[in-house]
């Protein structure tokens, strides 16, 4: 529906003309071409393109008549290096995508270009869709897209050996929704210990919503994948829930506590996501402390890893956990570790039974594990 109404917004903004009385403009941009315009001047047209992002940027600022302004930014193939093609901490609304719909050929690459130190995309107070485009080894100082108290709607790009401080994607108090997306390959700097590929921080007030992605061999300190934290100090009732489904998170790894997710109260929804081969010293598919866990319709699949072994599948503190409907194929050791947590498992697929260790818990029906010491 969404996609629907901004395709519909767009046609109307290219038919009505660059600016148009709906309050949404195009620009287009070709980094292809070396077209003639004064700087801040008007590009963007489709026979006079923009060369390139911040030119894009200059000209829409200089055009905007209100802050309800909507820019589309439409993107032609080609390789996008960031001397001149990053958004520097805009409040803007705006759609990102290729001119071409469907094109994997928006490829912006850290590697080539001057700025590929700071953040690409740096977004406050915006509503933000990005649509399409490839992300490609980067070097960060910080992250590639970064949102602060927005929103921002992320849908089949992909990121691929982005090595950052922050995370690929660093969300702070905004809501995301993240589609059809795939991430290969990223790492964090392994000192930060508040980062991962995705780094979600709210104080209470905000969601994200990851559905059919993958996440395959990224590498953190803590949450190989995702790493989702609530830092407001006091609680509230009934905290909007976070969800990740249908989604697959293999070979990720984390260094430290939890291979795939370390959540850290936030409640989530976990459901009809595949785990195969993520390995980390403590949880070494989920670490989770302070939060409300819901798993069902997933599977949990061990893989080669030696380090999946030697440590728990799943290390809870202070939480609560329910496992229900899920598949695991793990033959021994401890599955669950918890500090003060409550764990329910039912109608599970085991190859053997759970076994926890310091939980307050009910396994498959029977109570188990209730003060084993630690
Ligand atoms: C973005 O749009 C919302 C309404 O959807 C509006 O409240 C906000 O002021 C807009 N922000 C900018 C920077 O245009
Ligand atoms: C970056 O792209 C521009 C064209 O948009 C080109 O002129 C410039 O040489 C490129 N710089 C690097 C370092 O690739
Ligand atoms: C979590 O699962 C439990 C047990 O199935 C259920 O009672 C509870 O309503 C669920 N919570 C949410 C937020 O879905
Ligand atoms: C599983 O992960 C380990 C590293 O954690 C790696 O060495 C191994 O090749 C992976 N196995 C598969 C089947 O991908
Ligand atoms: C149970 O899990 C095993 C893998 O461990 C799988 O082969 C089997 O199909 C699963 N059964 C059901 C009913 O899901």
């Amino acid at each position: 529906m969404y996609r629907l109404l901004i395709k519909i917004l767009v046609f109307i903004s290219i038919i009505c003309g660059a600016v148009n009385s709906i309050g949404i403009t195009t620009v287009i941009v070709d980094i292809n071409k070396n077209n003639y315009y004064p700087k801040y001047g008007k590009c963007g047209t489709p026979d006079l393109t923009c060369n390139n992002i911040q030119d894009a940027i200059y000209y829409f600022n200089r055009i905007s008549p209100n802050t309800y302004q909507q820019l589309n930014l439409l993107l032609n193939d080609g390789v996008y290096n960031n001397t001149n093609n990053f958004i520097d901490n805009k409040k803007l609304n705006a759609t990102i995508s290729p001119i071409t719909f469907g094109s994997v050929n928006v490829v912006f690459d850290g590697s080539k270009g001057t700025k590929s130190q700071d953040t690409l995309f740096s977004f406050t107070d915006s509503t933000i869709s990005i649509t399409g485009i490839q992300f490609v080894n980067f070097q960060s100082k910080s992250s590639i897209i970064k949102s602060e108290s927005g929103d921002i709607y992320i849908d089949q790009c992909n990121f691929k050996y982005i090595s950052s401080k922050d995370g690929s994607i660093y969300l702070k108090n905004s809501n995301g929704l993240i589609l059809n997306s795939i991430f290969t390959s990223n790492v964090v700097q392994q000192t930060s210990d508040s980062a991962s590929v995705i780094s979600f921080f709210t104080n209470y007030k905000n969601k994200f919503t990851i559905s059919k992605c993958q996440f395959n061999d990224n590498i953190a300190l803590n949450g190989g994948a995702i790493y989702a934290k609530n830092t407001a100090i006091l609680t509230v009732d009934n905290p909007p829930l976070s969800t990740i489904q249908n989604t697959l998170f293999n070979g990720n790894v984390a260094t430290g506590m939890g291979g795939a997710l370390y959540i850290d109260n936030i409640p989530l929804i976990v459901t009809s996501n595949v785990f195969t081969n993520n390995t980390s010293p403590r949880g070494s598919i989920i670490n989770l402390n302070n939060a409300l866990m819901n798993i069902t319709s997933s599977s949990f699949f061990s893989g080669t890893s030696l380090n999946y072994f030697l440590s728990t599948i799943i290390y809870t503190t202070k939480s609560i956990l329910n496992i229900d409907k899920s598949t695991f194929d793990r033959s021994f050791s401890v599955a669950i570790n918890c500090d003060s947590s409550t764990v329910v498992t039912q109608n599970n697929n085991l190859s053997l039974r759970l076994i926890c260790y310091n939980c307050v818990s009910i396994i498959e029906g029977v109570q188990d594990c209730k003060g084993v010491p630690k």
